[in-house]
């Protein structure tokens, strides 16, 4: 095969109308947390059937609100999945407390249920599944194996998602989504926490204002000039800027289609890879509508011509990117230096960071490079 195209992993597909829609709070001056972040809220958690969403600068970000909002400190612990973004494990780390690895099931990636319950201990917090890819964890299975323990859904790579007709992002006690680049939607940098609860809410709402008891809409437009905020506890700068948000509203206009054109994409995969053996197809249980944030392979060495690592470079030789899933946590410096984690601690998250392979799914690609990437996996 020669190399005729350039196909990445993924490109964010934004254009003219993110273009113009970043004029409106340009021109107006109101630049960071404002009426377009507003209103992307409100469409975030219409669409995705919550009470509260509010946007933060990142997920991390938001994974952190979350946990600090529910007091989680030195000596609690969360669990957390082995193979998921640092990030995930990270947000625990900033609050004091210990992250608690589960391994994963191979099959979907996602955390195994099956193994939760004997982590749970007195100082168990919070749970944090990740719907890693775009496919939710088993949340209602999660939920019975752990009753009265918080579920935190980390939706980084599942805006859209559905797990038996109900959004991800309303599935546990809170959400957190992602719009960086690689996501089906994206805002440059950004992300969302989601919620039913009332009082969390209200609780993210001020700290990711410093801890401010009002919002600076009230303090910069209200009838009263000498207000200023009490800051009742310890608070972050988290705030999404209005021309995120200006962003963020056009993109989530799109993301059913997005979604709906990557469902297609996966379903030309799984047809037209189906004859080669060594690969794997992502698994979608039934009752779910995953998001296709990527399109995640497992690379069988014993039945491939060569290793992953190997198939992963003569595909990039041929133009096609591809990437790992994502990384086993414990497997990384900062783990294995604080806690002594060793690779096989988690044999599920060592295999799918070994073996996982993520070939391209995204909005920018045409039909010639979609069959470009199936005829280049062929000739391998
Ligand atoms: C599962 C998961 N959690 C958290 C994050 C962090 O998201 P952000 O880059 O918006 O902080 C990512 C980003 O890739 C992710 O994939």
């Amino acid at each position: 095969m020669i190399q005729t195209r350039n196909i990445p992993i993924s490109l964010p597909h934004t254009g003219e109308e993110e273009w113009l829609a970043i004029r409106e709070p340009l021109m107006s001056g109101w630049l960071t947390q404002g009426p377009k972040v507003a209103a992307f809220e409100r469409a975030f958690a219409e669409r995705h059937q919550v009470k509260h969403a509010l946007a933060t600068t990142s997920c991390t970000t938001a994974l952190h609100l979350i946990l600090a909002a529910l007091g989680v400190g030195p000596g609690d612990e969360v669990i957390v999945p082995a193979f998921t973004w640092v990030a995930t494990a990270n947000a625990v780390l900033y609050c004091g407390a210990k992250p608690v690895f589960v391994d994963v099931d191979r099959t979907t990636f996602n955390i195994d249920v099956s193994r939760v319950a004997s982590k749970i201990t007195s100082k168990t917090k919070a749970i944090i599944p990740v719907h890693l890819f775009g496919l939710c964890a088993d949340m209602d299975a999660l939920a019975a194996a752990t009753p009265g323990i918080p579920l935190i859904e980390d939706a980084a790579c599942a805006a859209g998602s559905a797990y038996k007709g109900r959004p991800a992002g309303g599935l546990g006690l809170a959400g957190a989504f992602s719009f960086h680049p690689r996501k089906s939607i994206t805002t440059g940098e950004g992300g969302m926490v989601t919620t039913d609860d009332d009082a969390l809410a209200e609780k993210m709402n001020s700290l990711r204002n410093h801890g401010a008891s009002i919002s600076e809409e009230q303090r910069h437009h209200g009838p009263k000039p000498y207000i200023m905020a009490d800051f009742g506890h310890l608070g972050y700068n988290y705030r999404m800027t209005d021309l995120q948000g200006a962003v963020g509203l056009v993109q989530l206009t799109k993301l059913d289609r997005f979604i709906d054109e990557r469902q297609r994409w996966a379903e030309f995969y799984h047809r037209e890879l189906r004859e080669v053996t060594w690969l794997r197809a992502p698994l979608v249980p039934t009752g779910y509508r995953h998001g296709w944030q990527a399109y995640v392979t497992w690379v069988d060495e014993n039945e491939a011509p060569m290793t992953r690592n190997q198939v992963m470079e003569r595909l990039q030789a041929l133009g096609v990117s591809t990437r790992p899933g994502t990384h086993a946590v414990h497997m990384q410096g900062h783990y294995r230096r604080q806690f002594g984690y060793r690779p096989e601690d988690f044999p599920g998250a060592m295999r799918c960071d070994r073996y996982s392979m993520a070939i391209p799914l995204h909005n920018r690609m045409t039909a010639e490079d979609f069959q470009y990437v199936v005829d280049a996996i062929k000739a391998i």
